[in-house]
């Protein structure tokens, strides 16, 4: 087995957040091994990426819980424990996490949206919001998720994208996903490095610092 800490990664769909954590994975000296997929969708189409990675996958759709969002989450957690995953990354996970499961992965649940936020958040349709609202540049986000507030969680990265004239939610998606595909990768990496360290809700950054050191340095940082 590699080496590395323990990610679980959720999905909903195309995955291609997934695709990119997983040829980061596979490159050498990364510092993270994805050990589960889950999905709450049957046909999403991260779970045959999954498969090609050699990645288990698993699918824990809503109605195997009588649509029952805590059963589920409950269930989640407990699925990701017994695979002792140490971060969790929601790529492109379509449900809001319930505040138990959140808060059973402390600053360990790390999430992409498609906006800079805090605009644009709370919403599944970020790209059309700030193409309504005309903004001209927009962007993604990676964070940490906390109970009770909705994209609202300290920031670790965000990467700019311009709005081009005559842009439709499909192209400004797909740079915005273009610039997810390294912040993913990059956040993870910097999580692993212990290198996250949390000022309230702001994050700093920590510099490089030796492998040996650096997993009791998250553990110092975020208790
Ligand atoms: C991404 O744009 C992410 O920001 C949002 O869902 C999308 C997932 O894309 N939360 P993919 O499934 O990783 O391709």
């Amino acid at each position: 087995m590699s080496a590395g800490v323990r990610v679980g990664v959720l999905v909903s769909g195309r995955g291609s957040n997934l695709e990119a954590l997983c040829a980061a994975a596979a490159s050498p000296g990364f510092p993270a091994h994805i050990s589960l997929v889950i999905s709450n969708r049957r046909d999403a189409p991260a779970l045959e990426i999954a498969g090609r990675w050699g990645i288990p996958a698993e699918v824990m759709p809503l109605s195997q819980y009588g649509h029952d969002d805590r059963a589920r989450d409950g269930a989640m957690r407990d699925r990701l424990r017994l695979a002792e995953v140490e971060l969790v990354v929601c790529a492109g996970y379509n449900r809001i996490l319930t505040d138990e499961f959140l808060a059973a992965f402390p600053d360990a649940i790390l999430n992409v949206h498609p906006s800079l936020l805090p605009a644009f958040g709370g919403g599944m349709h970020a790209v059309e919001a700030a193409l309504d609202h005309g903004v001209k540049i927009s962007g993604c986000t990676v964070q940490l998720l906390e109970p009770g507030i909705t994209d609202g969680g300290p920031i670790i990265l965000q990467r700019a994208v311009p709005v081009h004239e005559g842009d439709t939610v499909e192209s400004l998606q797909e740079r915005i996903h273009e610039q997810e595909w390294i912040a993913v990768p990059e956040a993870v990496r910097l999580w692993c490095e212990g290198r996250i360290r949390r000022e309230g809700r702001v994050v700093r950054i920590a510099p490089p610092v030796e492998v040996a050191d650096a997993r009791s340095s998250q553990a110092d940082s975020l208790t």
